[in-house]
């Protein structure tokens, strides 16, 4: 993991530049050095090496400034493009969006893009010709919609990145998300602990699943759970049966959970069929479920499996112990940082000061992070007593 706590003449230079192209003023002050030392010391974002990326975007501590700027009228569009429906994360996006920006006295445009790229790009140009002040975008694939991006900056348009990373693009001013290094670690961490909770005496025989490539989480969701994970391959107490170790041969596309469960179905019968398979690790809980299911149905025991989404399903999963562990990244706090940042921009305030800087490919973007939580049948109750529709599951 790389903390760099220098800020660089090269990022000082690079903050001032986009200050100025964006027309902020040049009212710097320091963001409180420590405020959210917790999560922005744990996250390293790191480029994902099987999308051939050259640049290695790193994430800093900064002083990044609060600027000024015009500000916008009350009641503007504003523009939501979602990358899909796929998950519940993301419908319940389109749901609190909604509510959260109607509530502000904003006009919600809200679309999502069924995984498609094209369909994206679209919808954004739409945005733009529909004069929304801001673009919300949780893009389908991170670094293929760079042009367009551009073209709602250039028509004065803030552009915020909504839960994963806007990759190799002037066009973005900021992006809200949960720790996606940080939630790899959980995830590979939950699996170790649920092993040895579970499985007795090492050593384990394991399974790995990453997400979809496009999606700039992903990559790093592994990279994170492989920190945990590979010292305990390196020193034996973790076997990885079919040998498949690298993001690419792990991933799932489009996170589609069915290529995920004949994935799972095609390692049974090909490296399980004398012998048990004890834990899987998995980037989500569709996907967790559908390896579950796939255990089920070749007669396994099951194995201890991570998540992530803390999805209803799969808290009903974890209560009863059939999916071991999930990761919790509450979309309604999400979502109301990324209103309160709209608020803040159409107040004429800016963007507000953060102290996680990551490079994009193309420039240094500003992070506003939240910390991802681990949830285990152990402490779901606490995890969600803020949360009375899935603490209702839990019995
Ligand atoms: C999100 C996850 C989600 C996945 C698939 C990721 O970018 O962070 O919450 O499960 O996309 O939709």
């Amino acid at each position: 993991m790389r903390k760099r706590k220098i800020l660089s003449l090269l990022l000082a230079a690079t903050l001032t530049m986009s200050v100025v192209l964006t027309g902020c003023g040049n009212s710097s002050r320091e963001a409180a050095d420590n405020a959210s030392a917790d999560t922005g010391s744990a996250v390293t974002e790191e480029a994902a090496p099987e999308t051939g990326e050259t640049a290695v975007p790193e994430t800093t501590e900064a002083a990044e400034a609060a600027t000024a700027t015009a500000g916008f009228e009350e009641g503007a569009t504003i523009g939501i493009s979602l990358p899909w429906l796929g998950t519940q994360n993301w419908k319940e996006a389109e749901t609190m969006f909604k509510e959260q920006l109607e509530a502000a006295g904003f006009k919600a445009l809200i679309q999502a893009a069924d995984q498609k790229v094209p369909q994206q790009q679209q919808q954004i140009e739409s945005m733009i010709e529909n004069g929304a002040k801001v673009i919300v975008v949780g893009p389908v694939d991170g670094s293929q919609l760079g042009a367009v991006l551009e073209q709602a900056k250039d028509a004065g348009i803030y552009v915020i990145g909504y839960d994963r990373l806007l990759e190799n693009t002037t066009g973005v001013d900021g992006v809200v998300q949960f720790g996606s290094v940080k939630t790899g670690e959980l995830q590979g961490q939950a699996l170790l602990d649920g092993l040895a909770e579970l499985k007795g005496e090492g050593p384990y025989n394991i399974e790995l699943f990453g997400g979809g490539p496009a999606d700039p989480n992903a990559p790093n969701f592994f990279t994170g759970a492989m920190s945990v994970l590979q010292p305990k391959i390196d020193d034996g107490t973790l076997n990885v049966v079919s040998g498949q170790m690298d993001f690419t041969q792990c991933a799932t596309l489009d996170w589609d959970n069915a290529k995920a469960q004949s994935r799972m179905d095609s390692l049974l019968s090909g490296f399980y069929s004398d012998q048990e398979i004890d834990g899987v690790l998995s980037p989500n809980d569709g996907i967790a479920r559908a390896i579950i299911t796939s255990c089920e149905n070749a007669g396994q025991e099951i194995p201890v499996v991570s998540g992530l989404d803390a999805e209803n399903e799969s808290v009903e999963w974890v209560w009863s112990g059939r999916q071991y562990s999930t990761v919790a990244k509450p979309t309604d706090a999400l979502v109301g940082k990324t209103v309160e940042i709209v608020k803040s921009l159409q107040a004429g305030e800016g963007m507000p000061a953060t102290d996680v800087i990551t490079n994009n490919g193309k420039i240094d973007v500003a992070i506003y992070e939240l910390p991802p939580v681990v949830v285990t049948k152990g402490n779901a109750k606490e995890a969600f007593a803020n949360d009375p529709d899935r603490l209702a599951l839990l019995k």
